[in-house]
């Protein structure tokens, strides 16, 4: 193992998930160091959510799941059997849902769930304290009402926030956020994505934060990785695959959230469609969609290192 391995929180190494003989994720590689944020943007359907569920082990039935290598802080997660992977879930690696219902059990209140990770932190009298404190952290008002309350009586933003509060409570080494504020209208998003940024201050988590908008992905990325058909095609630092893409997808990204904030009707779009995972066109993905596409472009393309710190997954920069 390298020296970046030993300290990196989580390394990923050609990842893929099949359904049959169907390649949803087609190689992919993830690393993150301690307390980094990595952005994973791409359109619906690119295989973001299903990257994630992967290291989790939480793949819909009938997936399956190969990774060459996947270690979290060193631990090598493929020899873990599952009961060991259980107490790992949580502490060490947790998952922040586009859809937070489904991580809280609606028979029980809020305060049951607090009180279910905060179990080893805090005896019996210290955990309505800690609880309180812990959703007051994450900007709920009134935090004891809240712990009394049923899932299904908080709206989204408030089930969310209570959601993070729980995730912050085990600050794990790694925290997988999927499209957290989808679902959520724009002021509300601003102030959960504003409380992401105090929680990359607060905790040393590494956070994985997916997401299809590049503006959000903006304003919590310390990396950004562009991902299209199952493979990631670009990755580099933030500022820099935001100022100067490489990729002529990342470029197409970049246009359009560009036209959509300044009001732009036409152009919204990039032309075309992301191509059918049953039938994936031979060579590079985006070739179908591509304005730059030449001679060599219907063989597969490796990932190229054009710059410092950057990959680019197109022959453009041989
Ligand atoms: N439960 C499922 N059964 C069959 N195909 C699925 C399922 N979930 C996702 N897929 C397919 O896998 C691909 C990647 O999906 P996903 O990871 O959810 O994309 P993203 O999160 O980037 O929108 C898509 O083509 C999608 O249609
Ligand atoms: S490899 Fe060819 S088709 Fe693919 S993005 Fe680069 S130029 Fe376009
Ligand atoms: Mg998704």
């Amino acid at each position: 193992m390298t020296a970046a391995g030993m300290s990196a929180a989580l390394e990923l190494r050609n990842l893929r998930v099949t359904l049959g003989t169907v390649q949803l994720v087609r190689g992919v590689d993830l690393d993150l160091a301690p307390g980094e944020t990595l952005g994973v943007i791409g359109e619906s359907g690119s295989g973001k959510t299903l990257t994630c569920l992967s290291l989790l082990r939480l793949l819909p039935r009938g997936m399956a799941a190969q990774a060459d290598v996947l270690r979290l802080k060193g631990t090598d997660l493929g020899g873990l059997d599952e009961a060991a992977f259980r107490k790992l879930r949580g502490r060490g690696i947790a998952m922040i849902f586009q859809d937070p219902v489904g991580a809280f059990n609606p028979a029980k209140r809020i305060g049951w769930h607090m009180r279910a990770v905060l179990a080893r932190a805090a005896s019996d009298g210290a955990w309505q304290r800690r609880a309180a404190a812990a959703l007051s952290d994450v900007g709920i008002a009134e935090p004891e009402r809240v712990l009394r309350r049923y899932p299904h009586q908080l709206s989204g933003g408030m089930l969310q926030r209570a959601l993070i509060a729980m995730v912050a409570t085990l600050a794990p080494d790694v925290i997988i956020a999927d499209e957290p504020t989808t679902n959520l209208d724009n002021i509300i998003e601003q102030q959960i994505l504003a409380l992401f940024r105090s929680l990359q201050q607060r905790l040393s988590s590494a956070l994985v934060f997916i997401t299809h908008d590049m503006r959000v992905a903006a304003l919590v990325s310390d990396r950004l990785a562009v991902m299209y058909a199952g493979q990631i095609v670009e990755t580099g630092p933030a500022e820099a695959v935001l100022h100067r893409p490489l990729h002529p997808y990342t470029q197409g990204l970049i246009a359009t959230a560009d036209a959509l904030a300044s009001g732009a009707a036409q152009l919204a779009e990039i032309p075309g469609q992301p191509p059918s995972v049953l039938d994936p066109p031979a060579g590079c993905a985006f070739r179908p969609r591509c304005a730059s596409a030449r001679a060599g472009c219907e063989a597969p393309q490796a990932l190229r290192s054009p710059g410092e710190a950057r990959q680019v997954r197109c022959l453009l920069y041989d």
